[in-house]
């Protein structure tokens, strides 16, 4: 087995999360003790049908128990540090469809917990805890996950309101299970990436490549996707998450193939994320204007992945890559002016309008990034994290220029900012549509480890598209 299937082969380590979300929950306890009340997902039908809502676990519930049954719930008591997890008893008449559900002694095999009990014992449970504390614990539950019913009488407070960001923070920093679950999301899709890439050479329309990213995904053990796949050719790569996938390879007008494809998609590994973009050429070579573009971006993404360690200011890296965009615009003549006050104008936003990345983890765009997507400033405002990264944290670096007229035609318009672009060489680049090169990189003391493996050398690109 290798190291990742090593630790994963393990428990999910959800007891050291429980005792992480309740060492941050401190301050609301200070001086007495306290317990946390989490429910996983319930099983619902789709509306006016008998068939169930696709399943999604509740993040909060598996980061505290690592489990992925609906209708089940957990309590951790903090004095005790005791996990208890309450599995649904069994129903007789679910039993026929679904097959015997998980007992009791294999849940407890299963999962990093104290106890296992069937969820008629919540309320029991909750009231012994409060007695044994002596009335004087806080109940912490997130308001919008407490069934009719749940009872916390007995504690001298029931807190809804500061779970939910405890367990946010929590989640910023990963241990060594949740990065063997990253990696594994990671090596699955990048098996599936170049399944795509492959099903690109006699592909007809996006949907197909769509098909073999998420079939290879499938058949490597990732059901889930982390989020629809975006496959966009030509022009479609300038949306950024582009959600079609049907459009022809081929134009209906010149009848020539479109040169290039995006790619941005990732296989979710028991509720870990991949989120990987590609560009790659249809037919074997880039054209030349993607080539350009794609240089550009790859040098972008290098640079500020080479920037990332333990307590780097993410909006310098981010700046960063606005700064090589600046460089290799005025290069290919498509921007003209001072590298600085191109800058200060922020005109590489016409090219490059999201932020370079996102915390990844259990979501695809996760928790405690801190935006502030009220910034006046159009460089900054579309930035997921803000702030230092700490070390053990995964974030995506997924610089991008795109070419997409209702955002550059605004710049082109305007009588204090047109002068800095040469619409003539513009005019050439519109067919590139976007490229986005985005890896997910997990942040250490010293440096970093990029977790993604897809191919995004030119020509290991090229070579697998021909
Ligand atoms: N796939 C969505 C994103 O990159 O943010
Ligand atoms: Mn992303
Ligand atoms: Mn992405």
């Amino acid at each position: 087995m290798t190291t990742v299937d090593t630790i994963i082969a393990g428990k999910y380590p959800a007891k050291s999360h429980a005792r992480r979300v309740a060492e941050s929950l401190r301050p609301h306890y200070q001086g007495t003790t306290g317990v946390i009340y989490l429910e996983a997902q319930k099983t619902r039908l789709i509306e006016d049908n008998d068939e169930p809502v696709p399943f999604r676990q509740r993040r909060p519930f598996f980061y505290l128990s690592g489990c992925l049954l609906p209708d089940a719930s957990l309590i951790y008591d903090i004095g005790s540090d005791k996990l208890t997890l309450f599995i649904p008893p069994i129903d007789p008449e679910d039993v026929i469809w679904s097959g015997l559900p998980l007992s009791a002694t294999e849940a407890l095999k299963l999962y990093d917990v104290d106890d296992v009990l069937d969820t008629t014992k919540v309320n029991s449970t909750l009231a012994s805890i409060a007695s044994a504390h002596g009335g004087k614990a806080i109940a912490f539950a997130m308001a919008d996950q407490v069934s009719d019913g749940t009872e916390f009488s007995g504690y001298a407070e029931a807190d809804f309101s500061s779970l939910k960001s405890s367990i946010d923070q929590s989640r910023v920093v990963k241990d060594a299970y949740e990065i063997a679950l990253l990696r594994k999301a990671n090596d699955i899709s990048a098996k599936a990436h170049i399944a795509a890439i492959k099903a690109s050479k006699s592909a007809t329309n996006e949907r197909e490549i769509e098909g073999a990213f998420i079939s290879a995904c499938i058949a490597n053990g990732a059901r889930e996707q982390s989020y629809h796949p975006i496959v966009a050719c030509g022009e479609n790569g300038a949306t950024l998450h582009y959600p079609k996938n049907d459009a022809e390879l081929t134009d209906p007008v010149t009848k020539q193939r479109k040169s290039n494809v995006l790619i941005d998609a990732g296989g979710e590994y028991r509720t870990y994320c991949a989120d990987i973009t590609r560009a790659i050429p249809l037919g074997g070579r880039f054209a030349a204007e993607t080539r350009q573009i794609y240089k550009i971006v790859l040098q972008m993404q290098t640079e500020c992945i080479e920037m990332l360690k333990e307590g780097v200011q993410w909006e310098d890296v981010h700046a960063l890559a606005h700064r090589i965009a600046i460089k290799g615009l005025l290069e290919l003549g498509i921007l003209r002016g001072s590298e600085d006050e191109l800058f200060a104008k922020r005109i590489s936003v016409a090219f490059f309008p999201h932020g370079l990345g996102h915390y990844l983890g259990m979501d695809t765009h996760d928790t405690g990034g801190n935006p502030n997507y009220e910034d006046k400033d159009s460089m900054f405002k579309y930035l997921r994290v803000r702030g230092r990264l700490p070390a053990g944290s995964v974030i995506t670096v997924e610089p991008g220029i795109y070419f997409c007229r209702f955002i550059i035609e605004p710049f082109v318009k305007s009588p204090e900012l047109s002068k800095y672009i040469d619409t003539n060489v513009l005019e050439k680049y519109w067919s590139v549509g976007g490229v986005r090169i985005e890896d997910n990189i997990h942040v250490t003391k010293d440096g970093y480890e990029n977790l993604t493996t897809a191919p995004k050398v030119i020509e290991e690109v090229e070579s697998l598209a021909l």
